[in-house]
């Protein structure tokens, strides 16, 4: 789904409530752009937007798609968006833009030591942050035991198409947290996306060094981060 809300980029809080748009994994980009058009319009909105996409942004520019259509890849995510609202855009990743939220007013608050975000959605999205500087990652694409992508194995959309217990999930999970462990040696571990609401469900699987806690933002670190990075941008 694409989902949207103004946010207040001091407090972080949506002032209103998020508008949510179910969309087709295949969608085109001019279709995706006409239906986050309809957010913006949704609001009447007239300022900034931040959009977090999920794959690698450079600049304004998108450069992979791994779970939307293949034409996104090299389009200019700022143009395509802008065209569609009217407003000015600024791009960011998915996971970064949760980052950019959890250290600035969420669970990392404060924190400067090395702090790992994951996101558990449709993928993993994953970022670093240190001294209150964010890094996208794309720890998700990780090869899961030197086979295929580890979001394939880890993401909370394949617990549930697959029906894992959240036991059977959890230990996945412990499995792929050692190895980031064991290569980034992360203070802090935040997790967050939908899932992150139920983590009293799969957490005591994971047996971290780091300590680990939920996006304090839960789902909605990813809309506030993206408007705050528009705010800064
Ligand atoms: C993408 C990342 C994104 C993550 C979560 C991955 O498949 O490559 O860029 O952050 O999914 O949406």
């Amino acid at each position: 789904a694409v989902k949207g809300a103004p946010v207040d980029t001091q407090t972080g809080k949506l002032v209103e409530e998020r508008h949510r748009i179910e969309v087709d994994k295949d969608m085109s980009p001019a279709k995706m752009a006409r239906v986050v058009g309809e957010i913006a319009e949704h609001f009447k909105w007239r300022g900034p937007i931040g959009v977090g996409f999920p794959g690698v942004i450079q600049g304004t520019t998108i450069r992979t798609s791994a779970n939307l259509h293949s034409d996104f890849i090299d389009a200019d995510g700022a143009k395509l968006f802008g065209q569609a609202t009217g407003c000015p855009v600024a791009m960011i990743n998915d996971a970064a833009a949760a980052g950019v939220a959890e250290m600035e007013l969420g669970a990392g608050r404060g924190f400067m030591g090395k702090t790992l975000l994951l996101t558990l959605g449709t993928g993993v999205g994953s970022c670093l942050a240190y001294r209150g500087v964010v890094v996208p990652l794309e720890l998700g694409h990780f090869p899961w035991k030197g086979g295929n992508d580890a979001e394939k194995h880890v993401a909370a959309s394949v617990r549930e198409q697959k029906e894992l217990s959240w036991e059977e999930w959890g230990r996945r999970l412990h499995e792929f947290v050692a190895v980031l462990e064991a290569l980034i040696w992360p203070e802090l571990i935040i997790v967050g996306g939908g899932v992150s609401a139920k983590h009293a469900k799969f957490f005591h699987f994971i047996e971290s060094r780091a300590k680990l806690v939920p996006a304090e933002f839960l789902n909605q670190a990813g809309i506030a981060g993206a408007a705050m990075w528009a705010a800064k941008n």
